[in-house]
């Protein structure tokens, strides 16, 4: 695979010390999940506001350097953002990382970016995704629970 040599960094240094690394006690919605092809899982927590902001979102698990990196990325881009903008963006990242619309789409997403060079890999299309439907599934986990 070939990266970008400051695309590679950033992963890395995702990858090596993930931002929001935890679990919140007394959270709205917990959610664990695997990537069957490799083993790969994440445990992740959300915390959503009675206003419907998303007042924390902490993970944990292991993985491979892209799955973690994307998982902290992921939770820095969603803290303190309205469960709307939330799950729009979700939906944009998942789109763009399966090449159904533009890769810079990506840009406007901070560090996400780096990822881009993944979507020509359709098994590292997964690793990419994995935090995004965890948390996906932890936003309708915490809709359910009102
Ligand atoms: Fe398993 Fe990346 S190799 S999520």
């Amino acid at each position: 695979m070939e990266f970008d040599d400051l695309y590679q960094e950033i992963i890395l240094d995702h990858s090596r010390h993930p931002h929001n690394f935890g679990e919140i006690a007394g959270c709205s919605a917990q959610v664990e999940l695997d990537n069957p092809v490799c083993g790969d899982n994440i445990q992740l927590t959300l915390l959503v506001s009675d206003d419907g902001m998303v007042e924390d979102v902490q993970f944990s698990g292991s993985g491979c350097a892209i799955s973690m990196a994307s998982s902290s990325m992921m939770t820095d881009l969603v803290q303190g953002k309205p469960v709307a903008d939330v799950r729009e963006m979700i939906q944009s990242v998942q789109k763009a990382m399966r090449g159904e619309t533009n890769a810079d789409n990506l840009d406007e997403l901070g560090d996400l970016t780096a990822l881009k060079g993944v979507i020509k890999f359709p098994v590292r299309v997964k690793c990419a995704t994995l935090g995004w439907h965890a948390l996906e599934d932890a936003l309708v986990l915490a809709e359910n629970k009102k």
